[in-house]
């Protein structure tokens, strides 16, 4: 796990990554299978993390909103711990929305608290939707816009760079 963290370390606001580490620390199952997919988890959460950092790079974002991207990939499937001890299985069809599991123990922690509303929105919107089977119409606008506007910087830069 060591190898995959020091990926992203250097951008995600020091505070999710401190809640974050601290909060799966305590995370352990005295079964097997179970700690094994909590494990499975968190190494999943940590590639999500390097690949958005990529994905972000291909696009050229900005500082600010690739941490804001990294906290999203690094706070998305929070709920798939609580999921794994409470009901041993990571199946919402038969336990829980994991994404509405990950809000709850968001909320709870505070965790957010010291951030702007809209950056608070926007990562609550992003763990809600992250394992919809769509994304609603409402949110698809917002969605569109910020791939057109990133889109269109990297084809500036593209063009400024030849
Ligand atoms: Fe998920």
């Amino acid at each position: 796990m060591a190898a995959l963290k020091h990926l992203y370390e250097s951008r995600i606001p020091f505070f999710c990554r401190a809640w974050f580490e601290g909060y799966t620390s305590r995370i352990h199952s005295q079964d097997k299978e179970i700690e094994s997919n909590i494990r499975l988890k968190l190494a999943h959460t940590y590639r999500v993390c390097e690949n958005i950092a990529i994905i972000a790079r291909s696009l050229r974002m900005n500082e600010g909103d690739l941490a804001l991207a990294q906290a999203i990939a690094l706070l998305h499937d929070v709920g798939r711990f609580e999921q794994l001890c409470g009901f041993g299985s990571f199946d919402d069809r038969v336990t829980l929305d994991h994404a509405q599991l990950g809000l709850r123990v968001i909320n709870r922690s505070g965790v957010l608290c010291s951030l702007p509303w809209i950056e608070r929105n926007l990562i609550r919107r992003s763990i809600w939707n992250h394992n919809k089977y769509s994304i609603p119409d409402t949110e698809k606008a917002e969605v569109n816009d910020f791939i057109q506007c990133y889109l269109e910087k990297r084809c500036l830069c593209d063009c400024l760079w030849r």
